[in-house]
């Protein structure tokens, strides 16, 4: 596996792929791999030549410094995953490269970002569209793959490749989950051992709720999970939505040809986490 760091390197790479007819997938992360990031590797993999990874803790999407500073980092164990998965390219720019000079462009996502993890976390999707343009212009792929559990960000990032018109194709993948029904996500090395223990109400909560919406009006649902996740004295649920999937707006009723998201975020001490259900 070849490890680029700078970005004239990868551009230049890059260029020489595609000029030799090289399908190229990308895969972006912020390292601290799991299950769920080889799960998207090895999707790449099914439908192009050559992989690429980027791992890069974008610290322009953090709106807590903290969140930022304790993000997992562990490149050297990321770096083996990735050449055991058969990635080809692995990519992890230094930050002060990426943002050598200031950014002033921003993006505004109108109401796909007014709810949800947008309203909770301001600045956190300029940040993302910024960093992933930035890699589709670096990276140059044709196909790009992102992981279901940040659905909000896959819909901010379908946006972004329209307007932009990127030349290139999303995979949306499934979420993995542990056997106990928590989602994988870098952040769950962060939980204590009683934080982990409860942590799987998450999954239960959204399970409860799909159940509930069978028989109960949104608003009736909705308390009923909450409730449920109230009992949990180490959560402090953040939001519990029921949503219209593509548009992400809230949604007061049911109707059979709309396709529901149900999407919630929780904080577990200082940990938070998110996660979703497709109806
Ligand atoms: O989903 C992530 O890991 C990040 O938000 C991404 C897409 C790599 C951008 O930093």
């Amino acid at each position: 596996m070849l490890h680029l760091s700078s970005l004239s390197d990868i551009r230049r790479h890059t260029e020489q792929l595609r000029r030799q007819g090289q399908r190229i997938g990308f895969v972006p992360t912020m390292g601290a791999l799991h299950e769920g990031h080889l799960s998207l590797i090895r999707a790449a993999k099914s439908q192009n030549d050559i992989i690429v990874c980027s791992v890069f803790v974008n610290p322009t999407q953090f709106n807590n410094q903290e969140d930022y500073r304790l993000y997992p980092r562990l490149p050297e164990k990321d770096a083996q995953m990735l050449a055991q998965e058969g990635c080809d390219v692995l990519f992890s720019p230094l930050a002060e490269e990426m943002y050598q000079h200031k950014s002033k462009l921003s993006f505004d996502f109108g109401e796909l970002e007014q709810v949800m993890e947008g309203a909770h976390r301001p600045g956190h999707f300029n940040g993302v569209a910024m960093v992933v343009s930035k890699l589709f212009h670096l990276v140059k792929p044709h196909q790009a793959f992102f992981g279901q559990k940040d659905l909000q960000q896959f819909a901010i990032i379908q946006q972004l490749v329209l307007d932009l018109s990127f030349d290139l194709e999303l995979v949306c993948f499934p979420i993995i989950r542990e056997e106990d029904g928590l989602a994988m996500s870098s952040r769950n090395r962060r939980l204590t051992t009683e934080q982990r223990e409860a942590a799987p109400q998450l999954h239960q909560a959204l399970q409860l709720l799909r159940t509930q919406l069978q028989t109960l009006s949104v608003s009736e649902a909705k308390r009923e999970a909450e409730a449920f996740l109230g009992r949990f004295p180490q959560i402090k649920l953040e939001y519990l939505e029921v949503v219209h999937a593509q548009t992400l707006q809230p949604l007061h009723e049911i109707a059979a040809d709309v396709p529901v998201a149900i999407c919630l975020a929780a904080f577990l001490g200082e940990v938070r986490l998110i996660d979703n259900l497709l109806l």
